[in-house]
Parts: C-alpha cells; structure tokens; sequence
C-alpha cells in the first residue's frame, strides 16, 4: 500500500509527501514516531502499517495486536498531540461475514480471526484517542507490489498445469493503486467528514473468478479447479462473504472507483512492463 501511495504521489508531483525510510518509523517506539513528528510536522498521517501475515497471526497474537493496536494507538496519540489528521487502513476481516448482505459502516463488526480482531481493536483505539480520522477498511488487496494473490497466481500459473482455487469465499479485489488515488482525493478535498469508509474496487467476485480473470488477462494456460474452503484448510478462519457498501465514501468524497477486471487489466500491464525493464 505505502509503495502504491509513492507512486501515485510521483504520478501526482506532491512533493509534500514525506517516505519514512526503513528503519525511522517502527510504529511500536512511540520516542523515534514522536522525532518524526517534530521534524516533519504532519498535517495527515497515512497509516499502512500492518501485522499481515493472516495465518501466522494465529499463533503470534501478542506481536500481532502490538503492531495493530498498540501500534496504531501510538500514531492516533501523536497525531492528537501535534494536530495531525490520521488516515488508517483497516480491513473486511473485521466482519464474520456468514451473511449475503453488502457490509455497512456501522454493520456490527465480529471478526474470526486474530488478524481481524487486533484491526478491530486498533480501530477502536483510534475512534477513542482522536475525533480528525478516516479509518478506511478495504479488502483483498494487491498491486504490482510486495506479495498478494495476483502475483501469487501468476507464478504458479507459470510453473503449474493446474491449480485448486476456492470458489465459496465472496469479496471485491481492491487495486492499490486505486486506493491511494481515493485517499489523496480524499485529503485534497480538503472536507472533514471524519469516520469509518469502506473502499475496494467495485464488482464482486470469488477468489476462483479473480484467478480466472487474472489468466485469462495474462493469456496464462492453466487449468483451474473450482473447490470449497473446506478442501484448502488454513490455520486462520476467513469471512465468507465480505463484499463492502461503498455508498458512504463514493457519495462524501465524489468518488469514481473502477470495476475490478479494468484494474486488474492495468495491474497486469504495470507488471508485465516491470518484468520486461
Ligand atoms: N493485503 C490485503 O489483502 C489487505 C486487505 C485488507 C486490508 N489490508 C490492510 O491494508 C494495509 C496495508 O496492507 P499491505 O497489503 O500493504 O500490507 P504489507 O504489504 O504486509 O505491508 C505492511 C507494512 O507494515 C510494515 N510494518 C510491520 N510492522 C511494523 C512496525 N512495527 N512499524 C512500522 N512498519 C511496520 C511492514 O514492514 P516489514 O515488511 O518490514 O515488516 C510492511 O511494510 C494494512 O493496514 C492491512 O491491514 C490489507
């Protein structure tokens, strides 16, 4: 996510965007975030700080809550202190997601798994310490960046003749790139309609359609097996359905989000240039 932001902040000449470097921003010493706070003097704070790894999150609940919650505590605490706005990313794995019915802002958030409850504790640590934040959940998220599901299929469906994806797991894939578009507008419009808004890109899908879209776009020869959840066992549970009303954000901010296939067309064509620099 962080690198999607450089990039659009690039595309978008803001040179007013500050890149903490690796190594100057560990969100768990609240001294080293507080010096760049002084130094820097942050209008808004983009938080795409996160303990992802969803399996591993299982047996490693306490570096998991740190990172999401005491963490995100942390910056929601200096952002108070030195009057910066915060935007914080957060997740549909908040939701149980047994239900058919798109996911409001205010629907009751009961997550599943550890992942899911550390991100629900840190967003309720930012809604107690700091009125100015936007707490943006969004789901399924990749780019021409870092590990996600796309490059993870496009390996495989280059080393493979076949593949088994689950088909009974609902959401809508989100481009990165898409995202930090929307959070830059969103800060740019200069409004402080503050609150929880749910963002990914729009259409809805099943991981076995996503893997289906992104070979066929790639002209990959794979055969694919639809199979249910039941037949991939993994150490963390996930929501079943967790496709999010996007209403709230596309109506305050004026947003135009794109349908899932059109990003995933231009995510692929980044990364086929990327393979061929
Ligand atoms: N990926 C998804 O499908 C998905 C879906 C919904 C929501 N989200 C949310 O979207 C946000 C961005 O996710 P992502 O996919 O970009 O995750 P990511 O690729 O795993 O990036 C998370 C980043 O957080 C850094 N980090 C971990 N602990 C830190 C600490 N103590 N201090 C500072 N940085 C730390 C990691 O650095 P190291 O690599 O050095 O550890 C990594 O660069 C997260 O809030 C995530 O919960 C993601």
């Amino acid at each position: 996510m962080g690198q999607c932001l450089r990039k659009v902040a690039e595309r978008r000449a803001l040179n007013s965007l500050y890149f903490p470097e690796e190594g100057v921003a560990n969100i768990l010493d609240k001294e080293m975030l507080e010096e760049l706070f002084k130094s820097e003097e942050p209008t808004h704070v983009i938080n795409c700080a996160a303990y992802t790894a969803v399996d591993k999150a299982e047996d490693d609940v306490e570096l998991c809550r740190k990172v999401n919650k005491d963490g995100v505590a942390n910056i929601a605490e200096l952002c108070k202190l030195y009057d910066a706005t915060l935007v914080h990313i957060s997740t549909d794995f908040v939701f149980e997601g047994s239900g058919h019915e798109l996911l409001k802002e205010d629907d009751i958030a009961e997550p599943i798994n550890i992942y899911g409850l550390t991100k629900l504790e840190g967003e309720q640590d930012v809604i107690a310490l700091l009125a100015e934040h936007y707490i943006i959940r969004t789901s399924w998220l990749y780019s021409e960046y870092g590990n996600n599901f796309v490059k993870a299929m496009l390996k495989f469906g280059a080393e493979r003749d076949e593949l088994n994806i689950i088909a009974d797991q609902i959401g809508s894939p989100t481009y990165a790139i898409d995202l930090a578009e929307a959070i830059l507008d969103i800060i740019e419009s200069g409004k402080t309609d503050y609150g929880i808004y749910h963002y990914s890109n729009e259409g809805v899908t099943s991981w076995y359609d996503f893997a289906m879209g992104i070979f066929d776009i790639s002209q990959t020869q794979v055969k694919v097996n639809p199979i249910p959840t039941s037949h991939y066992p993994t150490r963390a549970v996930r929501p079943k359905f967790s496709v999010m009303d996007k209403t709230k954000i596309k109506k305050n901010f004026d947003l135009s989000i794109p349908y899932w296939r059109t990003s995933l067309e231009k995510c692929i064509e980044q990364l086929s240039i990327l393979n061929n620099a």
